[in-house]
């Protein structure tokens, strides 16, 4: 007799990506609410995190006084998504949960590699260390003027190493982010986050369902 473990359908991943205050918490809450609403069972995390020894190294990267080396810094985020992979998405999706992250390697692609000057080759290597051929089954970019997220994160509070890089660099995440997801279509929406809330998750909703045969329209 086949086990619930043998007859549950694998979970999906799906990413949520975009540069500072483009909305992907916000939307992140959406999203599981709306699924779980479905009647799937859903888990959202987060990166830099996502799993103890990844939260720890979190605090490292973002909290830390340290300006890391761009090698140095992309070893980290690979470390923590590594931990996050093992002890918290896999067994999730293996579960039958379907999981919304809040960043992922595109990230690390944005803000390493286009932002500070990583060479995508090292990317490309650490990725296929870390992450194997595991791939997010679908990916929302969310595409915002790099000043209108500032003005939004601004207003939560104090800035944080990332929110201090500055405009060219911000500017730099912000295309990154489009050629990302305009080069990889199957994987990712772009998707325009200067709408409010309620139309931005209807579009997101409409690009997930067009990706992943599972959820119904
Ligand atoms: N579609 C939207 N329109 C207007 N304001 C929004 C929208 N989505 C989120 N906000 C507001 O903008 C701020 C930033 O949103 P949120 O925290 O979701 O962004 P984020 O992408 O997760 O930011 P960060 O990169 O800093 O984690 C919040 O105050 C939120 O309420
Ligand atoms: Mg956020």
């Amino acid at each position: 007799m086949a086990s619930q473990t043998e007859s549950t359908p694998r979970g999906r991943f799906i990413t949520l990506e975009g540069g500072e205050g483009a909305g992907k918490t916000t939307l992140a809450r959406t999203l599981a609410s709306r699924l779980a609403g479905r009647g799937l069972p859903v888990l959202r995390t987060r990166e830099p995190g996502g799993a103890p020894g990844a939260e720890l190294l979190r605090g490292l990267m973002l909290q830390g006084p340290v300006a890391w080396d761009p090698v140095a810094e992309a070893l980290l985020m690979f470390a923590a998504r590594r931990e996050h992979l093992a002890k918290t998405i896999l067994p999730a999706l293996e579960a039958g949960i379907w999981v919304i992250c809040d960043r992922f390697a595109d990230s690390t692609l944005a803000y390493q590699c286009h932002g500070h000057g990583l060479p995508e080759s090292v990317f490309q290597g650490l990725m296929g260390v870390a992450l194997g051929e595991f791939r997010p089954d679908a990916t929302l970019v969310l595409d915002l003027p790099p000043e209108q997220g500032m003005a939004r994160a601004l207003k939560r509070g104090a800035p944080d190493r990332f929110e201090r890089l500055g405009a060219a660099f911000h500017a730099r995440v912000h295309a990154a982010f489009r050629v990302i997801a305009e080069a990889d279509p199957a994987r990712c929406e772009l998707l325009d986050a200067t709408r409010p809330p309620a139309p931005l998750a209807e579009a997101a909703m409409a690009a997930l369902v067009s990706r992943l045969a599972e959820l119904p329209a």
